[in-house]
C-alpha cells in the first residue's frame, strides 16, 4: 500500500507535483498517482473517478496539485466538483492555511465541508438562481475546537470571523464559538466582521495569530493572507478530519496564465508536503528539514513570482540538494 496518493490535476498542478514527487522519492516514501480534475474528466468522464477516491481512502495522506482551467469552464461537469466531493468524502472539515512572512505568522482555519459550497443550489423555472449557506451547531463546534486547540499551541489568540450583523448562519457561528470559548479560558477570543477583518489583514497582518471562519470567507481571506506574505506561489494548506487521511494542497489554483512556461513556484506544493509529513505521516523532523530546504531555495533559486528567474525544477534542485545534506 503506498502511503501517499498524489493527484496532480491540471495546469501547473502536475508541474509543482513533479517536484513533490522528487522529494518523496528522495525520502523513500511510497506513493501512487491517480487521475483527478479536468485530466480525469478528459479520460474518465468524471473529475473524481471511483478508483481515485478508493486510493485516497486507503492512503495516509493525499497530495493535490491543482484543478481547473478554461477548457472545462462552462461545462456541466467541472474539475472543481471533484475537489469539493473529495473533501466531503474524506470529511476533512478543518483546513489549516498558514501565512508566514516579514513579521507575519498567522493560520487561517477554514471550515471546509459545509456552508455555501454544500447547501442546496439550483436554477428555478422563473429564472431565479440560488446557493444556500447552511450550518449546524456540531459543524461549527468541531472546527472551532480545532482552532482553539491550535491557538493554545501558538500565541493563544483566536479571532472568529463572521458576518453576524447580517447573516443568520453567522449568528449561529458566533454563538457556538462564544459558548466553546468558556472551555478555553486560556485563549484570548475575539470576534470580527469579515469585511473589516479583510482590511486589517491587508493593513496589519502581523497582529493575527489564529483565525477561524466558514468556508467561503476562508477561501477569500486565505488568498488575501497569501498576498500579504509574498503571493499564492508560497501558500500551503492541510485539510484534516478526525482520523482518516488528510488532504494537503497548495492554496493556489492551476494558473493557466503560466502553465507550461516552467515559471510555477513549487513552494506552496512543497510546504503542503511538509504539512503532510507532519500531520499525515508522523515525520515532524522531515517536515522541518523540508521547510528549511524550501526557505533556502527561495533565497537561492527564486521563481519569477517572487522576483527571481529560476524555473520550477531549478527550485526543486536546490530543495533536493539541501534535503540530501539534512537527512544524510
Ligand atoms: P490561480 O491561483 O490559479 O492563479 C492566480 C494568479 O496567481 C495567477 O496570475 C497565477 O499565475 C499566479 N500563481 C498561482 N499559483 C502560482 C505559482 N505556484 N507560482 C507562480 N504563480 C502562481 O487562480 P485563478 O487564476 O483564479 O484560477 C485558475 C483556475 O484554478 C480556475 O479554474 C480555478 O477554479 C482553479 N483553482 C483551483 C484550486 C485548487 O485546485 N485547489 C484553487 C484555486 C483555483
Ligand atoms: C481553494 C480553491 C477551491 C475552493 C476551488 C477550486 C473549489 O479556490 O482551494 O481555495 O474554493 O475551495
Ligand atoms: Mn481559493
Amino acid at each position: 500500500m503506498p502511503r501517499v496518493v498524489c493527484l496532480p490535476g491540471d495546469g501547473i498542478g502536475p508541474e509543482v507535483m513533479a517536484e513533490a514527487v522528487r522529494v518523496l522519492q528522495a525520502l523513500g516514501i511510497g506513493f501512487e498517482e491517480h487521475p483527478f480534475g479536468g485530466a480525469a474528466i478528459d479520460g474518465w468522464a468524471k473529475p473524481l473517478p471511483e478508483t481515485t477516491l478508493e486510493a485516497c481512502r486507503g492512503a495516509d495522506a493525499v497530495l493535490v496539485g491543482a484543478v481547473g482551467g478554461p477548457q472545462w469552464d462552462g461545462a456541466a461537469i467541472r474539475p472543481e466538483q471533484g475537489l469539493i466531493r473529495l473533501r466531503k468524502e474524506l470529511d476533512v472539515y478543518a483546513n489549516l492555511r498558514p501565512a508566514v512572512g516579514d513579521g507575519v505568522d498567522l493560520v487561517i482555519v477554514r471550515e471546509l465541508v459545509g456552508g455555501l459550497y454544500y447547501g442546496g443550489s439550483g436554477r428555478l423555472d422563473d429564472g431565479r438562481v440560488f446557493d444556500t449557506c447552511v450550518y449546524t451547531q456540531p459543524e461549527v463546534e468541531r472546527v472551532a475546537r480545532r482552532a482553539f486547540e491550535l491557538a493554545r499551541t501558538r500565541r493563544g489568540k483566536l479571532i472568529s470571523v463572521d458576518k453576524a450583523n447580517v447573516l443568520e448562519t453567522s449568528r449561529l457561528w458566533r454563538q457556538v464559538v462564544t459558548d466553546l470559548g468558556r472551555e478555553y479560558a486560556d485563549v484570548e477570543l475575539k470576534h470580527g466582521l469579515v469585511d473589516s477583518v479583510a482590511m486589517w489583514l491587508v493593513m496589519h497582518p502581523g497582529e493575527f495569530d489564529v483565525l477561524v471562519m466558514e468556508n467561503t470567507f476562508g477561501d477569500i481571506l486565505s488568498d488575501v493572507a497569501a498576498g500579504v506574505t509574498g503571493g499564492l506561489g508560497l501558500a500551503a494548506s492541510a485539510s484534516l478530519g478526525e482520523s482518516g487521511p488528510g488532504i494537503f494542497e497548495p492554496v493556489h489554483g492551476s494558473a493557466p496564465d503560466i502553465a507550461g512556461t516552467r515559471k510555477a513556484n513549487p513552494a506552496g506544493m512543497l510546504r503542503s508536503l511538509a504539512l503532510a509529513l507532519e500531520h499525515g505521516l508522523g515525520e515532524p523532523a522531515l517536515a522541518r528539514a523540508l521547510e528549511a530546504a524550501v526557505d533556502k531555495a527561495l533565497e537561492q533559486a527564486p521563481t519569477p513570482d517572487v522576483g527571481g528567474t529560476a524555473t520550477t525544477s531549478d527550485f526543486g534542485d536546490v530543495v533536493l540538494a539541501s534535503l540530501e545534506v539534512a537527512v544524510r
